[in-house]
């Protein structure tokens, strides 16, 4: 068939100003069209495997007792997804507590994890208060600082776990180890980058020679090797808490910028707790928790989960039903509804593997955000979803100095929602090729293979190694 030049003209005055409109728009449509692509990539790569929860098979009124259930204890094998969360937790992703299987090695470690965070509330307040200070005061003291805020309190949290671990302050040379160990670790969470072993390894370096020169007080017990401990270390402490409670503390104060009244919160502690509860009821830390059926779980007289199911337990879904269940920011709610009324378990479920820093986060993270709010105010107008894979862009400006002005504060809008579009594009690209890369290592299903369901321990301790080395070209940190 052919075309007139006519035709052709008016097909092109049609085309230009459609893809014009597009690109304009970009913005709006195109950040959602690439995380659903992104999830249509993850799921025909992985498979459908996975049972939602809550979904069609068990309701959110069955959420809790399945989570509970003794036979919802399977954490690593069984699932290709584990090759995943292995690949990102790397290196020694066998030694993080999260993924242990149930059993001796499981209850050392997380006795010994307990005994770390075993502090009284007061001095876990008052290190996070000090290291909040000190990272307060590398900003400017008489105008607005522009800043990312899960990286202004990454260092915060580094030096706060390094006091825990090694009953030390911590030197500059340590605080920069661990946050380039965290910022590597969530930024290929949040597909923002691919992974850089290289900057991981420095840290578990640091802490293997630390524990061989006798100056680390935290140890694994025998026949856990010096090399199994460094990896313990740096995935509980300086890896999940510092990822954790930075993301938690960028989330707050996002939500403090948004509340007027949040500046006045900083002297009653009841109110910041209620902001800090309400922050992570809308935007829980957790995307997904999955767990490996170890017997058939009988959900109703008509539904049994059967051994070997993998249950994905959905935060945010399930936080989204019983009395709380709205998207409404609204932190006085916990003045008159009850925590456990509420769908509302932003440390996980008790009977199941809860997280064991739930007595002390919410204390350091309160005291982190007094001394914020008692000294800055904080603003921004970029915007806030659960992954916040921005960073949480925001103005801290100090008392007495004149806030950002409306033009700033546009700026900053317009710039958000460009990064936005150019970045979902990157993570699209990272995230496919992660996905692709840790089904090639198979880091989990290598370590399961031919051992028993808890990893079976090794006879000799030159053994106790990963059973699956990554391959060289993830160690170079590509
Ligand atoms: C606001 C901060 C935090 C939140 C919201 C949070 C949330 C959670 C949740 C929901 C779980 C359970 C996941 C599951 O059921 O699979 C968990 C587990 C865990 N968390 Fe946290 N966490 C936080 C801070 C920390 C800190 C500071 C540490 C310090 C070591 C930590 C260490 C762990 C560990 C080791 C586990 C695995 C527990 C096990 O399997 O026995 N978390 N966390």
């Amino acid at each position: 068939m052919t075309t007139t030049p006519t035709a052709r003209r008016m097909s092109a005055a049609v085309a230009a100003p459609v893809a014009a409109a597009a690109l304009a728009t970009a913005p709006r449509w195109l950040p959602p069209a690439v995380i659903r692509l992104r999830e249509w990539i993850f799921t025909a790569v992985n498979g459908t495997e996975g049972v939602a929860v809550p979904g069609p098979l068990v309701g959110p009124e069955h959420f809790e007792r399945v989570y509970g259930h003794p036979a919802a204890e399977g954490r690593s094998a069984g699932a290709g997804l584990s090759d995943l969360f292995w690949y990102w937790l790397s290196p020694g992703p066998h030694m993080h507590q999260e993924h242990l299987e149930p059993g001796e090695d499981y209850r050392t470690v997380s006795r010994t994890t307990r005994s770390v965070l075993a502090v009284p509330h007061r001095r876990a307040d008052e290190l996070a208060t000090a290291a909040t200070a000190r990272a307060l005061r590398g900003l400017s003291p008489d105008r607005s600082s522009r800043v990312h805020l899960r990286d202004l309190m990454m260092p915060v949290w580094a030096e706060v776990f390094y006091e825990l671990v090694f009953d030390e302050p911590c030197p500059p040379r340590a605080r920069a180890l661990v946050v380039g160990n965290a910022d590597d670790v969530v930024r290929a969470l949040k597909a923002t980058s691919v992974r850089h072993m290289d900057r991981r390894h420095r840290l578990t370096r640091y802490l293997l020679g630390r524990l061989r020169d006798g100056t680390c007080p935290v140890r694994l017990p025998e026949p856990f090797t010096d090399q199994e401990t460094a990896w313990y270390l740096q995935g509980a402490f300086f890896n999940t808490a510092v990822v954790q409670m930075s993301e938690a503390m960028a989330h707050v104060l996002m939500c403090a910028a948004a509340a007027p009244d949040s500046r006045d919160r900083a002297t009653d502690d009841d109110a910041l707790d209620r902001l800090i509860d309400e922050t992570l009821r809308v935007f829980p830390l957790f995307g997904i928790a999955h767990r490996i059926t170890t017997a058939p779980i009988e959900v109703d007289e008509s539904t049994t989960l059967p051994t070997g199911s993998v249950l994905l337990f959905n935060y945010l879904a399930y936080q989204r039903t019983g009395p709380a269940s709205d998207d409404a920011f609204d932190p006085e709610r916990w003045r008159t509804l009850p925590r456990s009324e509420a769908h509302f378990i932003p440390y996980g479920v008790k009977a199941n593997r809860a997280c064991p820093a739930r007595g002390v986060a919410p204390v350091m993270l309160r005291a982190a955000t007094r001394e914020v709010l008692r000294t800055h105010a904080v603003t921004s107008t970029a915007a806030h979803t659960r992954s916040l894979p921005s960073g949480g862009p925001a103005y801290l400006t100090p008392d007495g100095a004149c806030p950002p002005s409306p033009g700033r504060l546009q700026a900053m809008r317009a710039a958000d929602r460009w990064a936005d579009t150019g970045r979902s594009l990157t993570q699209l690209a990272f995230g496919t090729w992660m996905v692709l890369d840790a089904r090639r290592q198979r880091l989990s299903t290598r370590h399961f293979a031919g051992r028993d369901r808890s990893g079976g321990r090794p006879a000799t301790t030159e053994d106790r190694t990963p059973a699956a080395p990554e391959p060289a070209a993830a160690r170079s940190g590509r």
